[in-house]
């Protein structure tokens, strides 16, 4: 068994497990990658402040993301095709999440559906939901993920358009794979991967296939998806969502005060504060560049979560410190499961949490709740002067 001692250690193995179709997909910004790289590089640029001789028994990571008992603020972020990247992936991560006592957020664009998830774990996850036309889809959407008993429902609303990646076109990305030569000499290479591949029957997308119209298998998917996403969405569109979804939600995608302000008007539990892991608008700023000034405008009324760029528990912190009340992390667990499935994306949460509970302690702070922009170290202008 290799030592597992951080996410990149995680990172490598899965590197070598996993297809490089669906590893490019995962460790891909769009475009020139600039938002994407900034999102990692911006939490380096900030400090933490070490301090001494302060009684640090009895440390606590635990917490609450809306309303809801975590063992640390740190949620699974959606991501699409994660039952690509381990054969019923969705289900391992989510079984992990449930174990670990953090919350689960099922892609709309997942392998495993929202039955199939439910059926496999015995604590409520969250759906996340895109934006689509379709308004019968929307609502059932909804309607299964309420029979589910999910706890929360995530609206994604920075993917109207989706953002270019070039690999994911150089590789042909579908799922199931396209078999080209190149494809298949690569997978040949993958042998656990396939191995759990041929040993399921999860390879299509469990939410969408035989659920929205004229959808009857994975060939007519293109179209659909193509025709689906909704370009003419406003936060008129956003409330009637909210109409169709009683229980608790959260908006995904906010990097303007501006946006933050149409997103508690609405009536959103949350805003999660994320540039979709940099993966949409190339040459937007860092999720936590931004944060200050949207917890400044918003966060006294509306819980302000963040996620792109997390790779450790000292991001977590960063993050919490800057006024955040919750986190996601995307990547960092998607490593661990093509490395090692569900106990991968353990150890993944497991460094985390180890890096996060000892950076508290260093910082001479107890409780996770109590960590403020005190213990930082911010660059002068860190949030920038950007005209
Ligand atoms: C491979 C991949 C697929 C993703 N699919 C979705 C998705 O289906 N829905 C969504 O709202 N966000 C999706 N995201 C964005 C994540 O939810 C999250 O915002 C992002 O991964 C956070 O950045 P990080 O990976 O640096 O932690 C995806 C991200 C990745 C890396």
């Amino acid at each position: 068994m290799p030592v597992i001692t951080n996410i990149d250690d995680l990172k490598r193995i899965y590197e070598r497990r996993v297809p490089r179709m669906f590893y490019d997909y995962a460790e891909s910004g769009s475009w020139t990658e600039q938002t994407f790289r900034d999102n990692s590089s911006d939490f380096a640029d900030i400090r933490l402040r070490q301090r001494v001789a302060i009684d640090m028994t009895g440390r606590s990571t635990a917490s609450r993301m809306i309303g809801q008992d975590v063992t640390m603020p740190v949620a699974l972020a959606p991501v699409g095709l994660t039952g690509m990247q381990c054969a019923d992936g969705e289900i391992k991560a989510a079984r992990a999440a449930e174990k670990f006592g953090v919350p689960y957020t099922l892609s709309t664009m997942s392998i495993c559906s929202i039955e199939d998830v439910a059926e496999h774990t015995s604590k409520p996850f969250w759906l996340q939901v895109y934006t689509l036309k379709d308004d019968d889809f929307m609502q059932r959407l909804f309607d299964r993920a309420k029979a589910a008993k999910c706890s929360a429902a995530v609206i994604t609303v920075d993917l109207q358009l989706l953002g270019q990646r070039h690999k994911d076109l150089k590789n042909g990305l579908s799922a199931p794979p396209k078999l080209t030569v190149k494809s298949v000499a690569n997978m040949m290479t993958k042998v656990q991967w396939g191995l759990g591949m041929l040993g399921t029957k999860r390879r299509f997308f469990g939410n969408i296939v035989g659920h929205a119209k004229g959808v009857k298998d994975p060939s007519s998917l293109g179209n659909w998806t193509n025709e689906s996403f909704d370009q003419a969405l406003d936060w008129d569109r956003i409330r009637e969502f909210r109409k169709m979804w009683e229980g608790p939600l959260i908006i995904k995608g906010i990097l303007d005060v501006r946006d933050a302000r149409e997103a508690l008007n609405v009536g959103a539990d949350a805003i999660i504060v994320s540039n979709h892991g940099g993966r949409q608008l190339d040459g937007a700023l860092s999720s936590i560049r931004v944060l200050e000034e949207i917890v400044e405008a918003v966060g006294d009324k509306i819980e302000v979560h963040l996620d792109s760029g997390i790779r450790s528990g000292q991001d977590v912190l960063k993050a919490l410190a800057m006024g955040a009340r919750g986190t996601y992390i995307g990547r960092a667990y998607i490593y661990g499961l093509g490395a090692m499935g569900e106990d991968g994306v353990t150890r993944a949460l497991e460094v985390i949490h180890k890096e996060l509970d000892l950076s508290m302690g260093l910082c001479g702070v107890t409780d996770v709740k109590k960590l403020t922009r005190d213990h930082l170290l911010i660059p002068e202008d860190f949030a920038g002067r950007w005209a």
